[in-house]
């Protein structure tokens, strides 16, 4: 086992999307000018799913690969939101009528950096042009630093049932190393107040393979989520990216576990959860049986998006917001990652495409098996609609995979085993003809353990 872990310990994409974003394969230009075509394919479907990116952190946390920007003057609250409300308006003023909105989700940065009171107003203004789905999922993404009473009462009067904590580790000397302060009584008072005022679902976000997180640490942190028992747990592979995020320099790279002793934290953590009676959704992603991940997991209609694992497919996914990603038919489009480019280019009423990608009828197919395996474990392309080509050579990457017994390859399809599940990112990569494509002189992914 600890020779395959060092085998495949490659860079390999999430596979958030299809194609990965550094494989997209359109800058700014040619993104500006489909957009035309996205706002009409916007019109032709009524449900949506929103995201809104909101970078600030009053501190730096060293171990974060998101887009965030670092301050303790509050006062970028308002012009943020101006903006916001403008990339809004450009989308919603394309609809005859109101869309049936059944996701939003708040991401960060960290949302509960803004005050209640913007919050509401940053909310109210992208409700009133939006029917809201009688199931509507909304969630935000919390710190347990700075999530207040106030926060939590306004979210939830808003209709938000779930937030997300970031706990990532519950011992003192791992959070001081990744420069991030918080209390275990901050956790748990934060828990118990979202329960007491009618949040349905709790989740945390956990990371493993930290600077010098040894399995105690791994203990100390599932012994909190055996006492809070939240409801869902993204259990993450610590990405390490320094040539992207300048904050992850400051750790000694020798302070790092490496595949083997990183695996052991996460297969740790993963036989304590499930004695818990948490299943394994997905790559990296636990929820306890009651939680409609399962359920969707169970029928085979989980999906995956730029939100991560979901329960709700939804046609069009708009991003707000500097770094924010769009879904719409069959592109994607980026903004800018600055937030003061964003701003000013909102102030002049252009939109600010960084990059985009439209899909061939090729990435469509290859999107649909990467989706398959990360959401079902298994993918079949005995139809032909679900075949093309460039199978062929999938077929050929993945002789050494079954050899190694993470595959069962059938004659027109694949399934994923036991042991395949610590290979998921390994295994889309037979799919990912766009990554094969690129000679890359420069690193760009995280490694896949
Ligand atoms: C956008 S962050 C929001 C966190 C929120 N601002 C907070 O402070 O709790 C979302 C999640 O991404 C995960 N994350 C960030 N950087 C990561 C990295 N380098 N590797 C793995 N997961 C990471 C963390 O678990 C984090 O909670």
């Amino acid at each position: 086992m600890d020779a395959l872990f060092r085998k495949y310990d490659v860079p390999a994409p999430r596979y958030t999307s299809y194609p990965s974003v550094p494989d997209w394969d359109e800058g700014a230009p040619s993104a500006k000018q489909w957009e035309w075509n996205v706002l009409k394919t916007l019109e032709l479907d009524p449900n949506l799913s929103v995201y809104i990116h909101l970078p600030f952190c009053e501190q730096l946390c060293t171990y974060c690969a998101c887009n965030k920007y670092i301050t303790t003057n509050h006062t970028v609250e308002s012009p943020y939101i101006d903006a916001i409300e403008r990339e809004w308006m450009h989308y919603a003023k394309r609809f005859q009528q109101k869309p049936m909105l059944q996701e939003l989700h708040l991401g960060g940065g960290t949302p509960t950096f803004f005050s209640p009171e913007n919050l509401h107003d940053l909310l109210e203004k992208i409700k009133r042009h939006v029917e809201i789905a009688p199931n509507v999922a909304m969630s935000f993404e919390a710190h347990p630093a700075s999530t207040t009473l106030e926060h939590l009462v306004t979210l939830r009067e808003l209709g938000f049932t779930r937030l997300s904590l970031g706990v990532q580790d519950v011992s003192p000397d791992i959070l001081k190393l990744i420069n991030r302060y918080q209390t275990l009584e901050q956790v748990r008072q934060v828990c118990r107040q979202a329960r007491d005022f009618g949040y349905t679902s709790i989740n945390f976000d956990l990371v493993y393979g930290l600077p010098r997180q040894k399995i105690e640490n791994i203990l100390a942190t599932i012994d909190l989520v055996r006492e809070l028992r939240p409801n869902r747990i993204a259990f993450y592979s610590y990405a390490h990216v320094p040539w992207l995020k300048n904050g992850q320099r400051a750790f000694d790279e020798s302070d790092l576990p490496n595949a083997v002793e990183k695996r052991s934290l996460y297969e740790t953590g993963k036989l304590l959860l499930l004695s818990m009676g948490y299943t394994e959704i997905g790559m990296d992603h636990f929820a306890l049986p009651s939680d409609e991940l399962k359920k969707a997991r169970d029928e085979s209609s989980l999906y995956r998006n730029f939100m991560g694992y979901t329960a709700i497919k939804s046609a069009n996914l708009i991003g707000l917001g500097c770094s924010s990603i769009s879904q719409i038919g069959d592109f994607y489009l980026q903004n800018v990652k600055g937030v003061f480019d964003y701003q000013d280019a909102w102030k002049k009423a252009e939109h600010p495409i960084w990059r985009g990608h439209h899909l061939t009828a090729e990435d469509k197919i290859l999107r649909t098996h990467i989706q398959n395996l990360m959401c079902k474990g298994f993918t079949s392309w005995r139809n032909p609609d679900n075949y093309t080509p460039f199978i062929e050579k999938s077929v050929e990457m993945l002789q050494p995979l079954q050899a190694d017994g993470l595959i069962e390859l059938e004659p027109f399809g694949l399934r994923i085993t036991h042991l395949g599940d610590a290979f998921l990112r390994n295994i889309c990569l037979a799919f990912d003809a766009r990554h094969f494509e690129k000679d890359r002189k420069i690193p760009t992914f995280s490694k896949a353990i």
